[in-house]
């Protein structure tokens, strides 16, 4: 086997590789944080973009094992935001310089939410003088929405594969069509194809994930060619299915290590690609994001939903933020990013730079 720092050295890297890697510790896991982090700054700089989150509904017609608005899930109080709310978190972003937002909720399909979001687009762009770029995070969708969502003035889309392997996918989903593997593969080739800057992911430290898993998680990444990864750490929550496993997980701390791991190696394998710093992180470590940014990432998502609803779009428990409003949150982030020792690049698209370097081929 190659030593830690004769794979440091290689441009391509094996699994077996990545999984050396991932089990790093001491001088070794120090070598890769540092030149994770030289690579970010040769490549994107020490710079951060901000994307303002709105969850702007936790409707969700599925029922993922793992997820906290599961649909199965009467536990807790669902919310939509009205058209005008979600608007005006938009121009709030706007106003604010942070110059692309994500638009995120839970699954719904049906002509009624795709006649939303495609007005709401309209909408947005028509107020923010078409200088907001917009990310949708709405799920699995045709290949025709994607195009008619596109053609309204989305420009990125994230779709999170979850796991790339079919196995273990199939045992945080339910056995029906609604939560097919190739379903999910099928969404984000249409995403590609279609012309979106394609963003994907997967959670780390899933009940019966292995460090082969993550691994070829990053393989995949690499081999679809994705623009850009949020990936963050599995958080049990205990009003669903994969609650029973609790007590096989990796400890909080291990799965917040092993996030940062993957993100510095992803970051050596994919240089171009912009990587976000997961919310989740800071469920577990208070300034668990900006660690990441230290190491690789170099896109953080403060959430700009309003208040009110902030406590009932709980993925996970932990979530932290949701107390705040989006101004405590945008002057508490700059000041965790300059921690960092990064800078926040306001009024900037930050567009994947993979994408562009890819379209200009
Ligand atoms: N822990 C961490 N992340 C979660 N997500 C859903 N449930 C959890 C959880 N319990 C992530 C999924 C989804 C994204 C919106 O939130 O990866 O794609
Ligand atoms: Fe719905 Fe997404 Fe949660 Fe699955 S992960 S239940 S699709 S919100
Ligand atoms: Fe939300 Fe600090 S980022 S309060």
């Amino acid at each position: 086997m190659r030593s830690i720092s004769a794979i440091l050295q290689s441009d391509f890297l094996t699994k077996e590789d990545i999984i050396a890697l991932l089990t790093t510790e001491g001088e070794d896991k120090k070598l890769l944080f540092e030149t994770s982090s030289r690579i970010k700054k040769q490549y994107v700089d020490d710079i951060v973009y901000f994307r303002g989150l709105i969850e702007f509904s936790n409707v969700c017609d599925k029922n993922c094992f793992y997820c906290g608005i599961r649909k199965d899930n009467v536990k807790i109080k669902r919310y939509n935001l009205s058209d005008e709310e979600i608007v005006n978190a938009a121009v709030f972003a706007w106003k604010n310089r942070y110059a692309s937002i994500v638009m995120q909720s839970g699954e719904l399909t049906g002509s009624t939410f795709v006649n939303r979001i495609d007005k709401l687009l309209k909408t947005i762009h028509q107020r923010t003088n078409r200088e907001l770029h917009v990310t949708l995070s709405c799920g699995e969708q045709n290949k025709e929405t994607y195009r008619r969502w596109m053609e309204s003035g989305a420009h990125r889309y994230l779709l999170r594969i979850e796991s790339s392997n079919p196995e273990l996918y199939k045992k945080l989903h339910p056995d029906d069509e609604k939560h097919r593997f190739e379903n999910r593969i099928k969404a984000l080739r249409a995403l590609q194809d279609t012309g979106y800057q394609t963003g994907t992911g997967i959670m780390i430290g899933l009940p019966f994930q292995t460090l082969e898993d993550l691994a070829n998680d990053l393989l995949f990444m690499r081999d679809f060619d994705i623009d850009m990864v949020g990936m963050g750490p599995y958080i049990e929550h205990r009003d669903t299915p994969l609650y029973q496993y609790k007590d096989q997980l990796l400890s909080v701390d291990e799965r917040f290590q092993l996030t940062l791991k993957m993100v510095a190696i992803l970051r050596i394998m994919m240089k171009d690609i912009n990587i976000a710093s997961a919310t989740a992180l800071q469920a577990i470590d208070k300034i668990g994001r900006e660690k990441a940014i230290k190491i690789g990432a170099n896109v953080i998502m403060p959430n700009i939903t309003p208040g009110k609803y902030r406590d009932d779009y709980k993925l996970y428990e932990n979530k932290p933020c949701t107390d705040e409003n989006a101004e405590d949150c945008s002057n508490c982030l700059e000041a965790r990013i300059a921690m960092a020792e990064n800078e926040v690049a306001l009024g900037e698209w930050g567009d994947s730079l993979h994408f562009r370097m890819r379209n200009t081929k």
